[in-house]
């Protein structure tokens, strides 16, 4: 007969090949800490609901901390021939105490809800440190809008010069766009911190058990009711790659940018020397690779999602060893966007944009021509599309004899010819770029202190997010803590 925990109904052990193809040691190495801190609070359970007798509690209670502690020096190796974290937990605390003890703590308890809990656990910490490091990088982006309020940049549509913007606009765009991100993932957080534990198989159990003790004792917010359900319920990592692979595309915008500006051509931004890396042999090079890397990265994320929307779709309810599957990309997408949030933040701070030149291509690419257009509205009282249309054979004259809109004398004399007068003073107010962003008034605009008002509103946004950051990770503290003290109590009956 085999070893196996689940062997009794078994003649043959299983063969290698399918225990190679089945096992998931390694990767549940990452859940090891959560299939102990569950046991604990299943045992804790099991005892006050007088499942489990107090010998048999207190001999699994002390090798069970002796398990954590132990996984806290150094993590504990798990033995693929056991198959997954949870046999591999209950066999060492079988091998330590005994069956007649040991083999107690698997009453009314499943691997199948077992392994959604451990995987809701470790997702839920990592939503957390995904929103704190996107905090981080907010928070010194609008430390690097407030220091550039006023400094020009150019606004490109279609990737054509635009219009003149503001520097800090450039900056709180990215932290306008982040500040969703961080929602999406407080809403991933909300769908994943409900608890499962107690489902069991599927069908719930004819045990006394109390789910609302359990999910105390984890930190969870809920208990997901419905056992068939839970048991095979995977929509909250859907829900979670899925913010992950939102995140990922808005950083690959941003790295876009980082590449093209970088580029001679544009000339916008400085990335530091630590930040790029030079070719084998064109001396001259000097390559924006953490952009590329970032943009390249993206398919890893959407893959994985496109991976969990797939097991997803094929399963009947209950658990079925497809979702299995789900864990090895989850793994790969957390671990992606980590680090790729982290390079992101580091690579924008310490990149430096030119202003000096985007003051020079404003003028060449006559960004602030549709201001002289609004004027001609403004003060002469010409329809706007006429405005435009003057405004445009202007462009056309000055392109032609290789000049721009610096060139106020010929402004001056064109409009003229046009009937229209403006002073030389005036013309220069209108299309000097500085002057053109601070009259970018408009609630949401350019200017300095339409940007002043975002930047309030967004510094009150980031501290909420950072308070529920906190009060989070202090909930899930508090409970661990409490599990542990509890465990600390039944070892010493
Ligand atoms: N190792 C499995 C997983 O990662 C959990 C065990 C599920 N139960 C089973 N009977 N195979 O999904």
């Amino acid at each position: 007969m085999s070893a196996k925990l689940w062997a009794g109904v078994f003649k043959k052990d299983v063969d290698n090949e399918v225990l190679n193809y089945t096992e998931t040691t390694k990767i549940d190495s990452r859940l090891i800490r959560y299939d102990i801190w569950g046991s604990m609070a299943h045992l804790a359970m099991l005892s006050e609901q007088e499942i489990v007798a107090h010998d048999a509690v207190s001999a699994i209670s002390r090798s069970l901390l002796e398990l954590y502690y132990a996984n806290e020096r150094t993590p504990i190796e798990l033995d693929p021939q056991c198959e997954d974290v949870h046999l591999n937990i209950e066999t060492l605390i079988i091998q330590k105490i005994g069956r007649e003890a040991g083999g107690r703590l698997h009453t009314a308890r499943s691997r199948n809800d077992q392994v959604v809990t451990d995987t809701r656990m470790y997702l839920r910490e990592e939503i957390l440190n995904l929103t704190d490091s996107l905090i981080l990088f907010i928070n010194d982006l609008l430390q690097l809008a407030a220091e550039n309020n006023g400094h020009l940049a150019v606004g490109y549509t279609h990737l054509q010069p635009a219009q003149p913007i503001n520097l800090a606009f450039w900056y709180s765009a990215y932290v306008s766009m982040l500040l969703r991100d961080v929602e999406r993932l407080r809403d991933s957080y909300r769908y994943t911190n409900i608890n499962v534990l107690g489902a069991c198989a599927l069908a719930g159990t004819s045990f006394d058990i109390n789910r609302e003790l359990t999910t105390q004792l984890l930190g969870f917010d809920s208990i997901l009711h419905h056992s068939l359900d839970a048991t095979s319920s995977r929509d909250f990592i859907c829900h979670a790659i899925s913010s992950f692979a939102i995140i990922m595309s808005n950083l690959s915008r941003l790295a876009e940018e980082v590449v093209v500006w970088s580029s001679n051509e544009f000339g916008l931004l400085t990335i530091d020397d630590a930040f790029a890396t030079g070719s084998s042999i064109m001396p001259q090079k000097k390559n924006p690779v953490i952009g590329e890397l970032v943009k390249g990265k993206v398919g890893r994320v959407y893959g994985a999602l496109m991976q969990i929307l797939t097991i997803n779709k094929g399963i009947t309810l209950g658990y079925n060893c497809d979702l299995q599957e789900d864990k090895p990309m989850l793994w790969d997408a957390i671990d992606t966007l980590k680090s790729s949030v982290s390079i992101s933040h580091r690579q924008m701070t310490t990149s430096i944009y030119q202003s000096e030149r985007a003051n020079e291509l404003c003028w060449r690419n006559f960004s602030t021509v549709t201001e002289l257009a609004n004027l001609l509205v403004n003060r002469i009282n010409i329809p706007f599309r006429e405005a435009h249309k003057i405004c445009g054979t202007l462009v056309r004259k000055l392109t032609e004899i290789h000049s721009d809109l610096r060139d106020f004398n010929y402004i001056h004399k064109y409009l003229a010819e046009n009937s229209i007068s403006l002073t030389i003073l005036e013309i220069e107010e209108c299309v000097s770029p500085e002057k053109v962003v601070l009259r970018q008034l408009s609630s949401g605009g350019t200017s300095p202190k339409a940007v002043a008002n975002m930047l309030d509103d967004m510094y009150k946004r980031v501290l909420d997010h950072q308070l529920w950051v906190n009060e989070s990770r202090q909930k899930l503290n508090h409970a661990q803590d409490t599990t542990i003290a509890i465990l600390q109590k039944l070892s010493q009956i």
